[in-house]
């Protein structure tokens, strides 16, 4: 059985052209989003799309909000604020909030889609989570984890130095036998 194609091919690219994306296709992509699992399917998602529009206070506060090491991304023709509170889901014992967990397999959904769909998806936790919320008006309780950019693969010639290099650098994982156990946690994968 081979792997997904999607999962092979996602890639956290900055290389992204500001084309504006078809509406259409970005439902699609919170479609996807809204079909993973939730813990008792409490569905603890909020997603905010915001458009690149100079003139919009909501894009410009939010573009403000990245940190300078994400400039690549103010050519993003959308960007996708993805935000939680612990309370919107399953409150466990030992401290398991299945809000941030199923938050991530929101965004994961959403990223292969988008993967299929052709686009390039670039996760950011690089912002100032006071300066986007005053931006977006995001209820206080809502935790903001991570801003998605999203948009066609654009040129990397482009890019700044610092970013073209990351673009063409490889894949790097840590090895399965130390993330990955079999039986129990004193077995590494072998
Ligand atoms: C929660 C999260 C936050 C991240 N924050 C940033 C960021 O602020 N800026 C950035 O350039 N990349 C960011 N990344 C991208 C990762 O650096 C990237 O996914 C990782 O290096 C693995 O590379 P790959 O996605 O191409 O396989 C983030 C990824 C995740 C999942």
């Amino acid at each position: 059985m081979d792997m997904l194609p999607e999962l092979l091919g996602r890639r956290a690219r900055r290389a992204l052209s500001n084309e504006v994306l078809d509406k259409t296709v970005v439902s699609r992509l919170m479609e996807a989003a809204i079909l993973a699992p939730s813990c008792f399917n409490n569905q603890p998602w909020r997603i905010l799309a915001v458009e690149r529009n100079q003139e919009s206070p909501e894009y410009l506060g939010l573009a403000e909000s990245l940190t300078p090491g994400n400039a690549w991304a103010l050519e993003a023709p959308l960007l996708l604020v993805f935000a939680t509170a612990a309370h919107l889901d399953c409150r466990l014992d030992a401290g398991r909030d299945y809000a941030f967990f199923d938050l991530g397999q929101a965004a994961m959904a959403l990223q292969l889609q988008a993967q299929r769909e052709g686009l390039y998806t670039h996760p950011m936790a690089g912002f100032s989570p006071s300066k986007l919320k005053n931006a977006l008006k995001m209820p206080l309780e809502l935790v903001p984890l991570c801003v998605v950019a999203v948009g066609k693969p654009g040129d990397p010639e482009k890019l700044a130095e610092g970013p073209r290099k990351s673009e063409f650098s490889p894949r790097s994982r840590k090895a399965l036998n130390e993330v990955a156990f079999w039986g129990d946690f004193s077995n590494p994968w072998a």
